[in-house]
């Protein structure tokens, strides 16, 4: 396939996710769904929340993640991605649940990955099972400027890894897109043309980001890590997680956030206890959507996150969730050693 449809593809998967509906009892959703796999990671990304999270590390049961996704199937719906708040391949089942999604019947099996645990084996075993995409998160040009913002010494490895898949994919003949994401900051946005150039042959298509404020945990980078502006007071992004999109938590909690919910303050419904349709319709699932609906957000994590605020905020239900020190949220205490070490880095 050409690069240009690839990029078509991507950018209309996008769009169909910009195009959910904003009503009080949306239907279920059909396209996506993220599963929490596992909820650490093996790198400390400068401007990832992961590196303040303080839940209990965990993986998820087996057995009630088959069911989960049974169900989901059941009501229709037909993607899943195995990736959250953390890293997907520090589980070692990654490739049993991709094959497992692929039985059930799930169309379209996506990961995202920081890929240096992606070895060539894990990888084959992964692409083998079904995956239909995978995206490795590459947030720099060069081993240098890698090491700084992931925390880790890994750029070789990782650029190893995507070569690798590019490789097999070829010489397997197997049929899966191959993505790269790279999210910019002050200190990469020197080497997006350095990366283009170097690194786009290894893949179908590379997708530059800006940072933000992902989920209302990590408001420093707007004066300390982003390359633009923050955003006016205008600023709203909508957001279709709460219309669109399933997300479960290495507990087994069906969240409102799936992308972004480091501390299990957007938890709406134990799936240990209840179906996931019934979290979906659940009176706090829909509580939520009536406050997001009503712009009536404040004391929530979603506050933050639309608004770009650093404003208090607490747990839908504290029975779910691990209290977090507001002050480690807003004060990045855990990044200053690292920005202070940048060389020619005087913050703002
Ligand atoms: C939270 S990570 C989890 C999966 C995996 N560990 C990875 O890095 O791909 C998912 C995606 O969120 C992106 N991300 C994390 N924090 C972000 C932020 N503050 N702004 C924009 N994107 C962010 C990462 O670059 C990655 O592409
Ligand atoms: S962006 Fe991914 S790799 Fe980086 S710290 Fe967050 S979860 Fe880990
Ligand atoms: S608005 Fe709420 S649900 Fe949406 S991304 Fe932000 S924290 Fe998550």
């Amino acid at each position: 396939m050409d690069r240009k449809r690839i990029e078509i593809q991507l950018e209309e998967r996008m769009k169909t996710r910009m195009n959910f509906q904003e009503t009080l009892h949306p239907v279920f959703p059909h396209k996506e769904m993220l599963v929490e796999l596992v909820n650490g990671c093996n790198h400390k990304c400068i401007f990832c929340a992961q590196s303040k999270m303080t839940r209990k590390r965990r993986e998820i049961d087996k057995n009630l993640l088959l069911r989960i996704m049974r169900e989901a199937h059941e009501l229709g719906v037909k993607e899943i991605g195995f990736y959250s708040t953390s890293e997907p391949f520090l589980c070692k089942n990654l490739a049993m649940y991709v094959k497992e999604a692929k039985d059930t019947g799930f169309e379209y099996v996506y990961i995202t990955t920081n890929g240096a645990l992606a070895t060539p084996q894990r990888l084959k075993e992964v692409i083998d099972s079904g995956a239909d995409s995978i995206k490795f998160s590459i947030n720099a040009g060069t081993s240098e400027t890698y090491k700084f913002i992931h925390g880790y010494d890994d750029f070789d490895k990782v650029i190893s890894h995507l070569r690798f898949c590019k490789e097999y994919r070829e010489s397997a003949n197997r049929i899966f897109k191959l993505y790269v994401s790279y999210i910019i900051t002050r200190f990469n946005v020197g080497e997006i043309e350095l990366f283009k150039e170097r690194y786009s042959r290894y893949c179908d298509y590379i997708s530059f980001n800006p940072v933000f404020n992902l989920g209302g945990m990590v408001p420093e980078i707007y004066d300390r890590i982003s390359s633009t502006p923050p955003p006016g007071k205008s600023f709203k992004r909508p957001c279709h997680n709460l219309f669109d999109s399933i997300g479960i938590t290495s507990e087994g909690y069906l969240t409102a956030c799936g992308c972004a919910d480091f501390q299990g303050y957007l938890i709406v419904a134990d799936l240990n206890k209840t179906s996931l349709y019934d979290g979906w319709y659940s009176d706090k699932f829909t509580g939520l959507r009536k406050r997001y609906l009503a712009d009536s957000l404040e004391g929530l994590q979603c506050f933050n996150c639309v608004y770009a605020n650093k404003l208090p905020y607490e747990p839908l239900d504290r029975d779910y969730a691990t209290i977090i020190d507001m002050a480690d949220v807003f004060t990045a205490r855990h990044l200053n050693n690292r920005l202070n070490k940048y060389p020619g880095y005087t913050g703002m």
